[in-house]
């Protein structure tokens, strides 16, 4: 059975991360989840954007940019050691990402697509979620982006409004799930997909 894991970015991993990035790029998808490791695209060397995103889970740092802090996962398939995903959990949300935008981003790469994974990846993100003191998480999606919408609603999400997000003019459905529910009325399912890196 396959099995995966949450890891934080190192350097370790620098040509794998870089190779993963690029994909979306060549497929043309968008980058979610990544966090700051995406800004690469944005002029930062690997180095400097892995620093950053370690940084980002200091508030102060991710105020000083306004941004709210967070933390970046790579999603590992443990049977071949690959970088499958990505997830970032963020937390003490500004109000207008309460609103649109929400405390998770994922995104899987487009090879490894439509395999169960994003919904592994995002029960992963929920036991993170836990872990950085969250007890109720919005996530939020485009309405056709399908993929993004079945994860929601497969975790159980609760959609609570589909309105129009004024930063893209996308109509959007936003989800709200009780993270202690998500983890127990999912754990049969997912737990059996999870492993420790060692
Ligand atoms: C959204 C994304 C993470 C989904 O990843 P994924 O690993 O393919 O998703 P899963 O295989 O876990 O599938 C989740 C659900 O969506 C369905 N699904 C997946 N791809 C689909 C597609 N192209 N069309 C219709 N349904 C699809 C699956 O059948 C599953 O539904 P089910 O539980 O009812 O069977 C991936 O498409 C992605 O990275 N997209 C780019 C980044 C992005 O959009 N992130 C989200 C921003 S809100």
């Amino acid at each position: 059975m396959e099995k995966f894991f949450l890891e934080i970015p190192s350097i370790e991993r620098k040509k794998e991360i870089i190779a993963y990035l690029d994909e979306f790029v060549q497929y043309g998808s968008d980058i979610n989840g990544a966090g700051s490791l995406a800004k690469i695209y944005d002029g930062l060397s690997f180095e400097e954007a892995l620093d950053r995103c370690m940084k980002m889970t200091n508030e102060e740092f991710a105020r000083s940019i306004n941004r709210c802090p967070s933390k970046t996962f790579l999603l590992i398939r443990k049977n071949d050691n690959k970088i499958i995903g990505s997830i970032n959990i963020r937390w003490n949300l500004s109000l207008e990402m309460l609103e649109f935008g929400g405390h998770i981003g994922y995104g899987i790469r487009p090879t490894e697509r439509k395999k169960g994974y994003n919904k592994i990846n995002l029960y992963l993100g929920m036991i993170e979620a836990k872990k950085v003191g969250l007890d109720k998480v919005m996530l939020d999606c485009d309405v056709n982006n399908i993929a993004s919408d079945k994860t929601l609603k497969a975790l159980g999400g609760r959609l609570t409004r589909t309105e129009i997000d004024p930063n893209d003019g996308i109509l959007t459905n936003v989800y709200w799930f009780d993270v202690d529910e998500t983890l127990e009325n999912y754990k049969s399912i997912y737990d059996p997909y999870i492993t420790n890196k060692d």
